[in-house]
C-alpha cells in the first residue's frame, strides 16, 4: 500500500502524535486482538488531536474474517478516528498467520498469509484510494 501511494509508513514504536500533521491522507492498521486493533494503536489514535481536515483508510489482518455486525473488526478503531473527525475513505482486511491460544498447539492458521492474492489486493485497494483522493 506504501509503496502504491507513494507514502511514508511508520511503526507505531517510532512515530509521535505531531507527525500527523503534515499529511493529508492516513492509513492506520494492525493485527487484530481479541476483535480489536492493536491496544497500541487505539491508543495512539486515542492521543491524535481532531484532524477535520485528513481522510483516512484503515486495514488489518486477522485469523478471522471480517464480518458487518457479526465480526466487524474495524469498529472500534472506526468509531475512535469519526471522534477525531476524520474522513474515512475505505478499509481493507485479509488473513495473517494466527497462533493464537490452541492454535499454536496445530501450528497455526493462515501460515502462508498474507499471501501473494493479498498482497495483489491490497495493492489494488491502494490504486482505489488513490484515485479517490485524486478526484476529491
Ligand atoms: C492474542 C491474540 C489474539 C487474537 N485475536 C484475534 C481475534 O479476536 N480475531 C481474529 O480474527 N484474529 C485474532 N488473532 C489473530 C491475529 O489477528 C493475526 O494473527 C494477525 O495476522 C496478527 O498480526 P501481527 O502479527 O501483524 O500482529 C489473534 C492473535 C493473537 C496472538
Amino acid at each position: 500500500m506504501g509503496e502504491e501511494l507513494g507514502a511514508k509508513v511508520y511503526d507505531l514504536a517510532s512515530v509521535s502524535i505531531e507527525d500527523p500533521g503534515e499529511f493529508d491522507l492516513l492509513g492506520f492498521g494492525s493485527g487484530i486482538y481479541y476483535r480489536k486493533h492493536h491496544r497500541a494503536l487505539l491508543d495512539f489514535v486515542n492521543e491524535l488531536p481532531e484532524m477535520s481536515d485528513k481522510k483516512a483508510f484503515v486495514f488489518s489482518t486477522s485469523g478471522f474474517r471480517k464480518v458487518p455486525l457479526l465480526n466487524p473488526l474495524h469498529k472500534h478503531l472506526k468509531e475512535k478516528l469519526k471522534e477525531k473527525k476524520v474522513e474515512l475513505l475505505d478499509e481493507f482486511s485479509c488473513r495473517g498467520y494466527d497462533t493464537y491460544g490452541p492454535l499454536k498447539l496445530i501450528g497455526g492458521m493462515w501460515e502462508s498469509h498474507p499471501d501473494e492474492l493479498d498482497l495483489e489486493q491490497a495493492k489494488q485497494f491502494a490504486q482505489k484510494i488513490k484515485k479517490q483522493i485524486e478526484y476529491s
